[in-house]
């Protein structure tokens, strides 16, 4: 069975239709999205109506539930909350109703879904957490593998006889150890925040036992062109660009 994983797609079509055509070319058996499917882009309806279209099963993410919790959205910064204000005027009814449906965790083909931290914390980040407490809570659960999203970048944790190790996940394919217990942080379809400015995604292969990254390039200036035109601050367009190739 192969999975795709996607996560953090922030209403950027543009990326987010690049990964469906990726998909579509690689035998792909299912989709799970980890949530954050809006915030920040300039296209929330059109995602939640691709989600849907694709029968893509998402978790709820830390902007789904800003939307629909008042007080969290008060956490968040000023710029962030009036991208999210911004997409919630661009939502239907019908898509606020879906997003109310979206639950908090998921297990699935054996593995753990969930935005944030396992098991089941949709806004907190992984890589705020000590080493005991991440072994400390991936012992606790059945499943041996987690696949987390938030923070927008692509490492893999590996708990292995007691040692948990740490590696960032960029352009490979790995082979996991049976024996080990895994968290899969999997980076962000549509809003980067690790300097490569494709769309990132990850391929679950349950048969070979591998995790393989994904580096999708789209038309990122397109994406930057519909925020800055939507009103939406203008860094959530800067970032899409910013590359590493670039920056070197
Ligand atoms: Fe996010």
């Amino acid at each position: 069975m192969r999975l795709a994983v996607i996560s953090d797609i922030h209403s950027n079509l543009e990326a987010f239709q690049a990964v469906m055509d990726d998909i579509s070319k690689l035998s792909i058996d299912d989709t799970v999205s980890l949530g954050d499917n809006i915030g920040y882009g300039a296209q929330p309806e059109e995602i939640i109506e691709n989600l849907k279209h694709y029968s893509i099963t998402s978790v709820l993410g830390n902007h789904e539930l800003a939307l629909l919790d008042s007080d969290y959205l008060k956490t968040f910064g000023p710029f962030a909350r009036k991208a999210l204000k911004i997409n919630k005027k661009k939502l239907s009814d019908k898509a606020i109703r879906y997003i109310a449906t979206l639950q908090p965790f998921l297990v699935r083909y054996g593995c753990r879904f969930v935005h944030g931290m396992p098991p089941d914390i949709v806004t907190r980040y992984i890589f705020n957490e000590s080493k005991q407490r991440i072994i400390k809570t991936i012992t606790r659960f059945k499943q041996k593998i987690t696949f987390v999203g938030h923070t927008h970048q692509l490492v893999i944790y590996e708990l292995d006889q007691g040692i948990l190790k740490k590696k960032k996940l960029l352009k490979c394919r790995l082979s996991l150890a049976k024996s080990s217990r895994y968290i899969i942080n999997t980076g962000s379809v549509g809003q980067p925040r690790d300097s490569y400015n494709e769309a990132k995604y990850v391929i679950w292969d349950s048969d070979r036992y591998t995790i393989e990254s994904r580096f999708v390039p789209y038309d990122h200036n397109n994406a930057a062109k519909k925020i800055k035109k939507a009103g939406i601050p203008r860094q959530y367009a800067y970032i899409l660009k910013k590359s590493i190739n670039e920056e070197n």
